[in-house]
């Protein structure tokens, strides 16, 4: 049963996937606007599998209603909200796909239909909206997709949620990293995440001062030339007074054998010292570099939980408040992206499309642009970005 006709709506909201600063910003966004229009909000808890548990009666729908709930503060603080100020996802996520169990699938389509929702707002990346839209399409779901994720790798938008608030932890951890460089004359190696993409790495190398950067739009893996490439740079840093470095890699560059590395970082630290430590048998006027340490800090989930800045709040407040916009006017089947500096929707299919086309072939549906401005800033700072 749905409302359809009905002024009132019914609408739900879920989170997929890694977590990332801004998504509880998204849910108040939706919840306040679409209180004011007298909707109803469910938020579905752990993305899909929250429409297992209603099917099998963990919850109760009464209960998932957040339009009625709200997330106040009591006491003198009564009335705050505080929800847009929040890291990770109020309602949790889901960052593995559904094995391949019918039973499970049919009690997903029951969970969404025992709500008889209007449509379902679905706060995720490239990887759980190519999933979801199986559902969408088996259980014809009304769907308006938020985009999310520090990658910045869904296509077609600019800017996801979470991406300006990581970039700033990065940024922030290469600042803090560069005076315990300085003082032990280090060479310092920051691993970032970005499971295929690059976009973080390079903004915060940029923004954090970064020597060197490798990202695997540019550096699919890192073999001889690569680390000689490396050591060049800090050959070069040398030569110019620079005691220290700073060296920051993206989590998607691979091994010399082209395969994933958990610890890409530390990786690329035994290959410098191995280099180093040859070339100052073959050549003594490098053994300099030879005797400087280097150093591998992988930043890891920290990367995802900081409270969102001002811009990834008010991106996200954007999208929420969009979403809800385009399920007034019952256009469903969007998802909301940022460009050209506004919030604009587009047609969510032949955009599933893409991104499913990209996990088929393997490739990263939304790559760091290698002719781009960004990377040419980059070089233009002399940061060494290696084309493999
Ligand atoms: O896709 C976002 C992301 O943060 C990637 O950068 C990273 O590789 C991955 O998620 C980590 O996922 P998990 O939290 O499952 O370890």
């Amino acid at each position: 049963m749905t409302n359809q006709g009905l002024l009132t709506k019914r609408i739900g909201i879920l989170t997929s996937g890694g977590d990332c600063p801004g998504l509880n910003a998204v849910v108040r966004a939706v919840v306040k606007a679409s209180r004011l229009k007298g909707w109803d909000v469910y938020g579905i808890p752990y993305g899909t599998d929250g429409f297992v548990d209603i099917a099998r009666g963990k919850y109760q729908p009464e209960e998932l209603i957040l339009t009625r709930h709200g997330y106040n503060l009591p006491g003198l603080l009564k009335g705050l909200d505080v929800l847009q100020f929040l890291s990770g996802s109020v309602l949790g996520s889901l960052s593995r796909g559904h094995p391949d169990q019918p039973n499970l699938t049919e009690d997903i389509l029951q969970g969404y239909k025992i709500l008889g929702l209007d449509a379902l707002i679905v706060v995720g990346g490239d990887g759980s909206l190519d999933l979801i839209y199986d559902l969408v399409e088996r259980g014809n779901w009304n769907i308006i997709a938020v985009p999310k994720t520090i990658d910045n790798d869904v296509p077609f938008t600019e800017l996801a949620v979470g991406f300006t608030t990581a970039v700033d932890i990065v940024t922030q951890a290469l600042y803090d990293l560069t005076f315990t460089a300085a003082s032990h004359e280090r060479v310092m190696i920051v691993q970032v995440m970005g499971r295929d993409a690059g976009h973080l790495a390079l903004h915060a190398g940029i923004a954090g001062g970064a020597d060197v950067i490798l990202i695997p739009e540019l550096t699919p893996l890192i073999n001889a030339p690569v680390v000689a490439g490396c050591c060049q740079q800090l050959s070069h840093l040398r030569s110019q007074g620079r005691q220290f470095a700073l060296i920051v890699i993206c989590e998607g560059v691979r091994n010399e054998q082209g395969a994933k590395e958990k610890y890409i970082g530390d990786y690329l630290a035994e290959k410098i010292e191995a280099f180093c430590e040859n070339l100052c048998i073959t050549n003594p006027e490098y053994c300099y570099l030879n005797a400087m340490d280097v150093r591998c800090t992988n930043l890891g989930h920290l990367q995802r939980s900081r409270p969102p800045l001002a811009l990834d709040r008010l991106l996200a407040t954007l999208y929420g408040i969009k979403a809800v916009e385009l399920i007034a006017e019952g256009e469903y089947d969007q998802v909301v992206v940022w460009q050209e500096g506004q919030v604009q929707s587009l047609e969510l299919k032949p955009i599933i499309d893409i991104i499913r086309q990209c996990h088929q072939d393997n490739i990263c549906p939304n790559p760091v642009d290698t002719q781009g401005f960004m990377v040419k800033t980059a070089r233009s700072l002399g940061i060494y970005l290696v084309s493999a």
